[in-house]
This record gives C-alpha cells, structure tokens and sequence, in this order.
C-alpha cells in the first residue's frame, strides 16, 4: 500500500507546525483524512475502570483540543482518545509561533498556553459525537485546566466538572503542562489535596453513583522527594489512576541548538527514557495499586511494551503522530501483539510492571 503520509508530509513539514495541525484537524473533520482498520487483538483489550478498551494506545491531550474530530481519531486505530485540556473561558493562548518540531531528533517544543474555543462550545462538540449514530468503540477522556490569570484553580476545575463530568469516561487533572502560570504549583501536598477534595465532591456531586474515572496528570520533572510526595497523596486521595506524564523542561544536548533555546514542554523521542523512568518510579511507590497511562515519546511497539513492563497500564501518544503519520496506532498494537508472544504472554495483564520483578 502506498504510504499516503510519507508523501503529505514533507509538504506538511513546509509549514507551520501549529498551520498544519490546523489542517489535519480541518482535514479530520471533513473526514478525509485516511481511515485504518482498527486493531482488535484479545491479548490487548482490557476492562479498567469498568471501561472497555479494545487496545491499550490513546491519543493524549493536546491533539483535540476542542473535541472536534474524536469519531477521526477512533478511526486511526486508538483505544482511547484524549480530549482537552479545556478551560472554562476560551482564550488564545501563548503569542505565535508556539510550536516547534525538530525532525532530526522527532522532537516538538510547544508553548500553546490552553488556546481554546472553551467548555460551551467543547460540550457541544462532545454531545455532537455522543449522539452519533456509530459511535467507535473506544474510551473518551476529558483533560481540564484552568483558564490563564485564574488565582483560584479549584474553582475553575469545579466548573469543569459540573459542565463536562456526566459526558466522560474518565477525567485527568491536567497540573502539569508547563505553560499556564502557576499550574505546576498545585503538584505539592497541600495544595493538591484540597483541590482533589473539591473535585471529588463536584464530581460526586455531578454524576451520583456513576462518576467518570478520575486520573491525575502529573510532569516527568519532578525530584525524588517530589515524586514520594506526589504518590502518598494519589494513594491518599482515592484517585483512579495516573497520567505520567507530561512534557518535560528538559534540554537534552542532543537537540539541535536553535530549537533547544525555543521555551516551553519538550514531547518526542528525547522524553522517552526520562517518562520510563517515572513511570517505574510511580509504580514501584504506589506498589502498583494506581493503574498508570504511559505517556512521552511512544513511537514503537518496543517503547510502548518497555512503558507497560516498568508498570504502564496504557499508554498514550501525541508527537509520534506528527513524524510517523496516521498508521502509528496500529503499528505500535501489532508490534505489542508480537512482543507479548516473544515473551510468552498471553494478555497484555501479564507484562504489566513485570520490570519489577515477579
Ligand atoms: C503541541 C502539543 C500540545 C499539547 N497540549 C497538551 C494539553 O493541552 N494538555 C495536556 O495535558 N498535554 C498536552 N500536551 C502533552 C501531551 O499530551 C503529552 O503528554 C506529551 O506530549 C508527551 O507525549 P509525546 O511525546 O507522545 O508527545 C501537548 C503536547 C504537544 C506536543
């Protein structure tokens, strides 16, 4: 088969990175974008949360910021796709150019800073799908965070929860990204467990005895002391599970002068060890009772195995997206469908957090 992306994309990367992801998501919406069959694999298909996912490689936040093209993205082959983050208001976001990408390492730096239309018209998008006729199987998550100057982030979420929560299959807390002023703040004790109290209580609030999932977002930057912090108060607050992680600060010698000095999070392939690593952390400190979504630089079916065996549950992707095109889903299941029975799994349960030892 003719690789439609290998020819579109030296066009694509002749543009703007932020233009072009315009018009993938406008090319998306008007469905003509290319269509994948979805990987069905019983090795790979899990029930967590109560939700169903077909495969464990989901889009993260930050492609569909509006929730504009979820039925296009299910068609691409993800298990579960990622909406957001959405703030209350809408708002532009970081002067441009904010996005950059670094083919040579496939690396982007963005300092979007939440652009968005907003949560009235991100519902309207999301009911548009929820009401369609065929809905792709597949889990629906929503990342919120707060709007740009807000002093009171609990308030903030707590909208976004009475507005959004009833329509998700899950929730992240985005408290991570590192363009919103003040947002990393709120990954210490204190301040984050009240806020996941006032969350918990609006989503209970919001949704009775069917609440979405709950999943904390957290940066890859965080020091060990932090990253015991930040697990005792997971275990402590009852959250459901962990996105780790994040882009990072970082500034790996490796990238390319010019591009490294461009501030704002580093995704790709230069953030794939580091997020392993936190990865295995998080499990090892939660002693692997908080299911983990694996997210930084997944590019291949080897990455993705390596973030399941240091004690990913799922794992996520964005960058991969841009360098490897619309296949990169599938490709990452059937590599994982070969590596589970390299290892003589025969369900991808088995492999998870096994880095750690029987
Ligand atoms: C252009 C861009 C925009 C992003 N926007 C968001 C966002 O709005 N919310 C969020 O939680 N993460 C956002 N992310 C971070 C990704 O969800 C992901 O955590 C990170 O990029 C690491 O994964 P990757 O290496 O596969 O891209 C964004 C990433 C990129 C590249």
């Amino acid at each position: 088969m003719v690789d439609l992306y290998a020819l579109a994309r030296p066009l694509l990367f002749r543009i703007d990175p932020e233009r072009a992801h315009a018009l993938t998501i406008r090319a998306m919406r008007q469905g003509v974008f290319p269509k994948c069959a979805v990987l069905t694999n019983s090795a790979l298909a899990q029930t967590l949360w109560g939700l169903k996912f077909p495969n464990p490689v989901g889009l993260a936040a930050g492609f569909d910021k509006n929730a504009e093209v979820l039925a296009a993205a299910f068609g691409l082959g993800f298990g579960f796709v990622e909406a957001g983050t959405v703030t209350p208001r809408p708002q532009p976001g970081n002067d441009k150019p904010r996005v950059f990408r670094d083919p040579g390492t496939q690396a982007i730096i963005n300092r979007m800073g939440f652009p968005g239309t907003g949560a009235t018209v991100f519902k309207a998008n999301l009911e548009k799908f929820l009401a369609g006729k065929r809905r792709p199987p597949g889990v629906v998550g929503i990342n919120i965070g707060m709007n740009k100057g807000q002093s009171e982030p609990s308030k903030d979420y707590a909208y976004l929860i009475r507005m959004l929560a009833p329509m998700a299959d899950y929730l992240t807390i985005n408290i991570s990204s590192p363009n919103t002023p003040g947002l990393r703040d709120l990954q210490a004790r204190a301040p984050l467990l009240e806020l996941l109290s006032v969350i918990t209580e609006e989503r209970r609030k919001a949704c009775g005895a069917h609440p979405p999932a709950l999943f904390l977002k957290l940066a890859p930057d965080l020091d060990a002391e932090k990253q015991e912090e930040l697990a005792a108060c997971a275990l402590e607050s009852g959250i459901d599970g962990l996105i780790l992680g994040n882009t990072t600060l970082d500034r790996p010698e490796t990238l390319p002068e010019s591009f490294r000095a461009e501030k704002g999070g580093l995704s790709g392939q230069p953030l794939t060890e580091k997020s392993t690593q936190i990865i295995h952390n998080f499990y090892a400190l939660t002693k692997g009772k908080i299911p983990i979504i694996g997210v930084g630089g997944v590019s291949s079916g080897a990455q993705a195995y390596a973030k399941i065996k240091a004690g990913a549950s799922l794992v996520q992707l964005y960058t991969a997206l841009v360098f490897k095109g619309p296949s990169v889903a599938n490709s990452i299941n059937e590599e994982l469908v070969a590596l589970l029975k390299e290892d003589g799994f025969d369900h991808i349960s088995q492999a998870i957090g096994k880095a750690h030892g029987a």
